[in-house]
């Protein structure tokens, strides 16, 4: 299978967006010994006997997203970090919100390829959805943070051709 850790984040970041949060908070870190993220929101979140579900392999049903390229989701994320030497937490408050962290050891053979971080940063920008997304990236020697209401203001809505050429550039050269 041919997936990134950033397809992994795209997928748990979209869910966050699909909770009708209000804000959607993403962390993501690297440095030579780890790839990290986190994603805060205070969406609809989950009862205990609803994050089970979420969480367990055998749950999924393929029906949302018959033509992704993976299963991704939940069970997906956890099986990843886990495969890779990394680890996951998942708190989740029904009518209050979910934070999902993940981790994964940049030493170890099975960690997936990092993939397109400014691609994905654009994905996550644009998903429809009401919610303020603040992202925050961190990398050994700089970090950055973007604010999707302040982008918005600055290059207009983030859908019509122009302006997704703009986001692209413009989060590219954060990147480098
Ligand atoms: N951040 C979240 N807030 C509330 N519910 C969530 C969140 N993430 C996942 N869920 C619940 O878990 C279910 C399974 O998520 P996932 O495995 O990504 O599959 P899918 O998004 O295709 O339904 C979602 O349908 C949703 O009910
Ligand atoms: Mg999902």
């Amino acid at each position: 299978m041919h997936f990134t850790l950033a397809d992994l984040v795209t997928d748990i970041t979209q869910n966050a967006v699909e909770a009708d949060a209000e804000l959607v908070e993403l962390e993501v870190s690297e440095n030579d010994k780890e790839f990290r993220f986190l994603v805060k929101d205070n969406g609809k979140g989950m009862t205990e006997e609803e994050l089970k579900r979420a969480i367990d392999p055998f749950v999924t049903d393929g029906i949302k997203h018959p033509n992704r390229k993976v299963g991704l989701g939940l069970p997906f994320l956890i099986q990843t970090a886990g495969q890779s030497g990394g680890g996951w937490d998942i708190k989740s408050e029904k009518g209050k919100g979910t934070t999902v962290a993940a981790w994964f050891d940049s030493g170890n053979v099975d960690i997936p390829p990092v993939g397109d971080i400014p691609g994905m940063f654009r994905s996550i920008l644009m998903f429809n959805g009401k919610a303020e997304i603040i992202i925050r990236r961190k990398k050994t020697e700089d970090e950055y943070e973007i604010i999707k209401s302040e982008l918005v203001d600055a290059i207009g809505n983030l859908e019509d051709a122009s302006s997704l050429v703009m986001l692209g550039d413009y989060l590219r050269g954060l990147e480098e």
